[in-house]
């Protein structure tokens, strides 16, 4: 990757791109974007650690390895958001919302094993999408600290996206992970286009978004 230029997230599995537009429409209020992205990261750290104690009934060696890392990086993540939203004289809230994380997460199947590899894909799915918005805010971000936050953290997301991949894969068939896998990527696609656009991480593209209302017409008019 080069340190100045977009990640190449041409290799990302995501069926729909995120384009420059909505970069350049969310940044107009970084501060909120900064409160939802801290809520994102807390909700990062504390997933992984509720999926910490949940491996499937054999045991997959190198889970306690790996989810203890990604939550040890969604911390730091967390930190460092925080850290930059008091400095542009922002608080976090007491309250979020996420409801493209909540529709996500209704595709949880019930019973082992398939309910912990619905989790994995769905927090890999969550990491994928992550990588792309904040390798388009990377890009449209003409705060150089925040674009140079922004292309940090594309790449580690990028990296925790392989590693919930990476443990689904160790308890389940090829051809059965590959199918759930891109019937997954199909319903992220549907509920992220679903999503009213907004300063938020996970909102929808102005315009395109089948919950466009007024906040397009208030950043983008
Ligand atoms: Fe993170
Ligand atoms: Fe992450």
């Amino acid at each position: 990757m080069s340190p100045a230029g977009p990640v190449e997230f041409e290799a990302l599995p995501l069926l729909s791109r995120t384009p420059r537009e909505w970069g350049r429409a969310v940044l107009a209020d970084p501060i909120s974007l900064l409160i939802d992205h801290a809520f994102l990261e807390k909700k990062a750290a504390t997933n992984a650690l509720e999926l910490l104690t949940r491996w499937p009934s054999d045991w997959v060696e190198g889970w306690v390895e790996a989810i203890t890392a990604v939550a040890k990086d969604e911390v730091a993540h967390l930190a460092q958001v925080t850290r930059l939203l008091m400095r542009k004289g922002g608080r976090l809230d007491r309250f979020h919302k996420n409801p493209y994380a909540n529709a996500l997460r209704q595709l949880v199947r019930k019973g082992e094993p398939v309910e912990i590899l619905d989790r994995l894909l769905i927090a890999a799915l969550i990491e994928v999408r992550s990588c792309d918005r904040f390798s388009v805010l990377a890009a449209a971000s003409e705060d150089v600290e925040l674009a140079a936050f922004y292309r940090a953290l594309t790449a580690s997301e990028a990296g925790h996206y392989r590693v919930f991949l990476d443990l689904a894969r160790k308890f389940t068939e090829p051809s059965e992970l590959d199918a759930r896998w891109r019937q997954m990527l199909a319903a992220e696609q549907r509920i992220l286009a679903d999503q009213e656009p907004g300063p938020r991480i996970h909102s929808g593209v102005p315009g395109q978004s089948r919950g466009a209302g007024g906040w397009e017409s208030a950043i983008i008019g």
